[in-house]
């Protein structure tokens, strides 16, 4: 059977029809504004119109980059979008209109673990964690070969672990999460901070923004790292390095067999892997002593989130 697959996340919205085996039949896309949910909610049935219009799928799953309900009803919070007990399914299935179409939500992060765990690089492992680095740290934990939801739905928030006391500022309301020191949004961050504060430095970053800080972008430092920029390299040895670092911790609480490392920043493969893979042996308790897990590159691209989500829609 067929499944649409929505994953929202804070500009854009990509949808598409997936089949059991996790190929993708037609896809579509529509730019959002995290500020207004009720465009989201418009775009959403519209994507579901445009596809359902050469496709018949009555299964629905919606990707959200937030505090998912366990009765996958809607979204009890999300730092970088504005739902506050937002109820997403109720919403969207007003304006499709058609009681037939059955539709759940589900954590971002989650489908797109769980789309590596069924049909990517997790696919012959029990016991994963993948990490999305995107506009926010988003996780997905799978033990056992099922995806852990804890008790209300909102298991695998790691980007809300606090690594560092007292540090920057999170979406979510608190100081120092992780999502703060490896998001896509935290490169950023500290590299327009560092073209704004030491200009000579950040020379390479500049020259490609036209000289403007407040136009580097994650995939522009990316690009730069790839050319070699030594300023560029730094940010993303840093951004791998609180990797290791928190999957180490991660690794003392759920003795994963692998990490899976996703989302916009992992473009830039071992500029992240390696520094995060030598964070890792570093941090870990009873190294030597103990299996160790990998860290690896995801496999299902920007594409993880929407196959996951329809994978679950139909479960
Ligand atoms: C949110 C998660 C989401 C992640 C990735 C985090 O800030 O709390 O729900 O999965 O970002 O989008
Ligand atoms: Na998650
Ligand atoms: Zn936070």
């Amino acid at each position: 059977m067929h499944a649409i697959g929505v994953d929202i996340g804070g500009t854009k919205i990509a949808a598409g029809v997936v089949d059991e085996e996790g190929t993708i039949l037609a896809q579509t896309r529509r730019d959002t504004d995290p500020d207004d949910v009720a465009s989201i909610d418009a775009a959403i049935a519209d994507v579901y119109r445009e596809l359902s219009a050469s496709y018949e799928v009555k299964d629905v799953g919606l990707a959200a980059a937030g505090f998912v309900a366990a009765d996958r009803s809607g979204v009890l919070f999300a730092p970088n979008i504005a739902w506050r007990e937002y109820p997403l399914r109720d919403k969207v299935a007003a304006l499709i209109g058609d009681p037939d179409v059955r539709i759940v939500v589900e954590n971002d992060a989650n489908a797109a673990g769980w789309a590596e765990f069924r049909f990517g690089v997790a696919r012959d492992v029990d016991d994963m964690v993948t990490l999305t680095l995107g506009t926010g740290l988003g996780g997905a934990i799978v033990i056992g070969g099922r995806l852990v939801r804890g008790a209300w739905g909102v298991a695998a928030e790691i980007g809300h672990m606090r690594v560092v006391p007292g540090g920057h500022y999170c979406g979510c309301g608190h100081e120092g999460c992780w999502e703060q020191y490896v998001s896509g949004s935290a490169l950023v961050r500290d590299a327009q901070a560092v073209a704004i504060t030491q200009p000579d430095r950040a020379a390479g970053l500049l020259e490609r923004a036209g000289g403007r800080a407040d136009k580097i972008t994650g995939p522009l430092v990316t690009r730069a790292a790839q050319e070699g920029d030594e300023l560029a390299v730094d940010l993303l040895r840093e951004v791998g390095r609180w990797v290791g670092e928190g999957a180490a911790s991660v690794a003392a609480l759920l003795d994963p067999q692998m990490f899976v490392i996703g989302g916009g920043v992992s473009a830039a493969g071992d500029l992240v892997l390696a520094p995060a893979r030598n964070a890792f042996a570093e941090q870990l308790s009873a190294r030597g002593h103990r299996p160790e897990a990998s860290i690896v590159l995801a496999d299902m691209g920007n594409d993880a989130g929407m196959v996951g989500a329809a994978d679950l829609a139909r479960v």
